[in-house]
């Protein structure tokens, strides 16, 4: 299939979906066999807060925000088991990606899932009542088993949020890359192309970059304004490192 025809959409099996034992449930529903889609990346993701805040930036500041960071980095399902909180984050390829997974899925709330489409994978969600610190409700929780892309702006911002290039195969690759030239360390919430005591190293000479992080970081080097974030760039190099350790 070639590449102006393909789309690419990120699903993530979140912890509910875990916990339940799901994982294969929804691969199933998402196979090849059913949707004519075929992965083209996958890892397991023990999700920090930074990549929690930028998957989810469009609801900061909302009620719920602060409990679906905790759902999502897996504090919810798996409190007292650290070692079991993650998601599987999959990339998806090929003709109407976004849409067949998105249908597939399902309504974002899984009491509209079980009325409008029973047999969906939302259907079977749950929803939590949210309260405060003083018992007072606040509204709910969705917890729906399944992430997926709406539409291909967010897909690409998602994809090379969670993503590295170089974690998806070369044939398979659809945004533009370029290679590294400098080192880069991250400082608190800067980065240096120099290393500092306490500065934690997340890109040396010849790692191959998503395009948009390389040209964004050459803004945030000189103190200007970028389209992506520090954060939407960091979060994905500092996944699955053990920086206590
Ligand atoms: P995702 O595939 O997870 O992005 O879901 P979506 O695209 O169907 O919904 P959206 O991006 O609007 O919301 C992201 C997540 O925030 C949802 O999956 C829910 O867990 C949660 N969420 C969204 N809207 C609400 C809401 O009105 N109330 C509550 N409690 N949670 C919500
Ligand atoms: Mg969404």
């Amino acid at each position: 299939m070639d590449k102006e025809t393909r789309e690419n959409t990120l699903v993530l099996i979140k912890p509910d979906a875990l916990k339940n034992s799901l994982t294969g449930y929804i691969l199933s529903q998402l196979s090849e066999f059913h949707t004519g889609l075929h992965f083209a990346g996958t890892k397991i993701v023990s999700v920090i807060k930074v990549l929690a805040e930028e998957h989810y930036e469009e609801h900061r500041g909302k009620f719920f925000y602060p409990s679906l960071l905790d759902y999502i980095m897996g504090m919810l399902h798996y409190p007292d088991e650290p070692w079991k909180r993650r998601v599987i984050a999959f990339v998806y390829q090929g003709t109407n990606a976004i849409k067949k997974i998105r249908d597939i899925a399902g309504p974002t709330n899984p009491h509209d899932a079980r009325v409008q489409k029973p047999g969906c994978i939302r259907a079977l969600g749950t929803v939590v009542p949210v309260k405060d610190e003083n018992g007072k409700p606040l509204g709910d929780r969705v917890d729906n088993l399944i992430h997926a892309s709406a539409n291909a702006t967010d897909s690409e911002r998602e994809i090379k949020l969670w993503f590295k290039p170089t974690d998806i195969p070369p044939f398979m690759r659809d945004y533009a890359t370029e290679v590294c030239e400098e080192h880069y360390y991250l400082k608190g919430d800067s980065i240096r192309t120099a290393y500092e005591p306490g500065s934690v190293n997340f890109l040396a000479p010849g790692d191959l970059v998503w395009k948009s992080d390389l040209d964004s970081l050459h803004l945030h080097k000189q103190g200007l304004q970028a389209p992506c974030t520090i954060n939407t760039i960091v979060a994905k190099y500092l996944v699955n490192k053990d920086l206590a350790g």
